[in-house]
């Protein structure tokens, strides 16, 4: 896997060196440090837990293929990822450490009457002391890119903590080991743009993958099973059709919790 082009190039310099565990994972990933003091997150195979309605073992794969459908997409949403197979503690993923400015979260929940302009409010709840508020999101470019991969990809876990802002204000989605089931489980916080048409540009962006993915395509299947592959090509052939993003599924919850 990861024969060709750019994906193949090595993201770390020298030797990967944890240093500590991730807070709020909940598997066992580690933070590493390379040869030159880059930080990297690590997830290896053997700090998988398994889950009910994904096999065992895969869920590193699954984040690199994401992150391949990224690089192929060329949509610049995923850290830069690879596959390690011999990493400290054996096969998994590592991906570059984005650090993070909460207060340029592009995902909160606020007062409801409160919510700043321009955000797009997805569910309205009440607080412990009875008060309404709204979980909102902003409404940009890369967001509405992060919401369409999310559909390409069937991301089954898209929460507020799984999309971080850098100090520039640009952001990056992480946390993809719960993506491309064969059964639909598109579960996230970005619900804005239900119902509403694709951008042109992004249809354009679809197109190409189609042509690139193919019936096959190494940076990607390698990681899925056959029917995996088989419903990532109809989630895209199925967008390319309606032009518009989907709406919640009516059996499943269509909003992960929690949020953060
Ligand atoms: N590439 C990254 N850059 C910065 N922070 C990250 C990165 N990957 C994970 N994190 C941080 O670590 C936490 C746990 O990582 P996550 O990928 O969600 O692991 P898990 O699969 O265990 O849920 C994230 O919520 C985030 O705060
Ligand atoms: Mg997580």
């Amino acid at each position: 896997m990861g024969t060709s082009g750019e994906i193949s190039n090595s993201i770390f310099k020298g030797t990967l060196e944890p240093i500590g565990q991730l807070r709020g994972a909940s598997n066992g990933s580690l933070l590493c440090k390379d040869s030159s003091e880059s930080l990297f997150v690590y997830k290896p195979i053997a700090g998988e837990r398994p889950l009910w309605d994904f096999p065992d073992n895969t869920l590193s794969g699954r984040e690199v293929a994401a992150a391949n459908l990224d690089v192929m997409l060329d949509w610049n949403l995923v850290p830069p990822t690879r596959w390690i197979s011999d990493g400290p503690v054996g096969p998994g993923m590592v991906q570059k450490w984005i650090e993070e400015i909460d207060e340029l979260r592009p995902v909160n929940i606020f007062e409801t009457d409160r919510v700043p302009t321009g955000w797009l409010s997805i569910l309205d709840a009440v607080d412990q002391t009875g008060r309404p508020v709204t979980l909102a999101h902003e409404d940009n470019e890369a967001l509405m890119r992060m919401a369409l991969f999310d559909a390409i990809v069937n991301n089954a876990d898209r929460k507020a903590g799984h999309i971080l802002a850098d100090e520039n204000g640009r952001i990056f989605a992480i946390d993809h080991g719960v993506c491309f089931n064969e059964e639909p489980k598109l579960r996230t916080v970005l619900w804005g743009w239900v119902d509403k048409p694709i951008w042109e540009p992004h249809l354009t962006s679809l197109r190409q993958l189609q042509g690139t993915l193919g019936d096959y395509h190494d940076q990607i299947d390698t990681f899925l099973s056959r029917a995996e592959s088989r419903e990532l090509r109809q989630r895209i052939q199925g967008l390319l059709e309606t032009e518009s993003f989907p709406r919640p599924s009516d059996d499943w919850p269509s909003i992960p919790w929690p949020v953060f």
